[in-house]
C-alpha cells in the first residue's frame, strides 16, 4: 500500500497493543524513511515523567493489579499531557509527528484533529487492524506482557471504533491488516 505523508502535521497511528505500531515506526526510522525524533510515544513519555518502565500484568493479584492501574492511569495522564505540548510544538514549528499510542477511544482522536485544526496543518490516520487471535499470541511472546484481558478489551474497543475513523474526517485514512509493503511517499513541500 502506497502511504502519502503531508510535509508537516500529525500522523495518528490507531491500533490496540500488539498490533506493531512501535514495530512499523522503528522499521521505517531504520529505513531512513523517517526520523527517529518525529516519533512521540506514549511509552516513552510515561517513563520520562515517571522513571515507570513496561509493567508485567500477567499472574498479579487482583488487588495489586487494581491499585497499580490507578497509578498507571495518573501517569498516563502526564505523560499525555506532556506528549501533546510537544507535538503542539512541532506543528507550530510545521514539522510531521507520527503518534505512537493507541488512540482508540473517539476523546484521543479528537484532540489531535483540534490541535492539527488549531495549527492549520493536515492529520493523517494510519489504521493497523489485526486478529485478536494474533494479537494475543504475539501478548504471550513479549516481554512484557499487557495481559490476555486488556488485550481483548481493546480489541472490542477497535472493533467498535473501526467503523467511525473513516468518517472521523482526516486528512486521509489508511487501514492496513498487515505491515509488509508499504510505500512510503513524503511530501517536500507544504502544498
Ligand atoms: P503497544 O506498545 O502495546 O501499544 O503495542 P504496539 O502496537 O506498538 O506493538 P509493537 O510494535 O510494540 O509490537 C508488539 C509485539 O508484536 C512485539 O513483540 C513485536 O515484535 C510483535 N510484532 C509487531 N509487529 C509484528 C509483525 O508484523 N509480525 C510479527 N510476527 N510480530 C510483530
Amino acid at each position: 500500500m502506497k502511504i502519502v505523508l503531508p510535509y508537516a502535521g500529525i500522523v495518528l497511528l490507531v491500533g490496540p497493543s500488539n498490533s506493531g505500531k512501535s514495530t512499523l515506526l522503528k522499521s521505517m526510522i531504520d529505513n531512513k524513511e523517517i526520523l527517529s525524533s518525529e516519533v512521540v510515544s506514549s511509552d516513552e513519555f510515561r517513563v520520562l515523567v515517571s522513571n515507570i518502565e513496561f509493567i508485567d500484568w500477567r499472574e498479579r493479584p487482583k488487588d495489586e493489579a487494581d491499585c497499580l492501574f490507578d497509578e498507571y492511569q495518573n501517569i498516563s495522564k502526564e505523560a499525555f499531557s506532556m506528549m501533546d505540548s510537544v507535538i503542539e510544538a512541532r506543528c507550530r514549528l510545521n514539522k510531521l509527528t507520527f503518534v505512537d499510542a493507541t488512540h482508540l477511544h473517539p476523546d484521543d482522536r479528537k484532540r489531535y484533529r483540534s490541535l492539527a485544526r488549531k495549527n492549520h496543518v493536515p492529520i493523517v490516520a494510519i489504521v493497523l487492524d489485526i486478529p485478536l487471535d494474533t494479537l494475543i499470541e504475539r501478548d504471550e511472546q513479549r516481554d512484557y506482557s499487557r495481559g490476555k484481558r486488556r488485550i481483548k478489551q481493546q480489541y472490542q474497543v477497535f472493533k467498535r471504533e473501526k467503523r467511525f475513523i473513516k468518517k472521523e474526517g482526516y486528512t486521509s485514512t489508511y487501514l492496513l491488516n498487515e505491515t509488509n509493503n508499504i510505500e512510503l511517499v513524503r511530501r517536500s513541500n507544504p502544498i
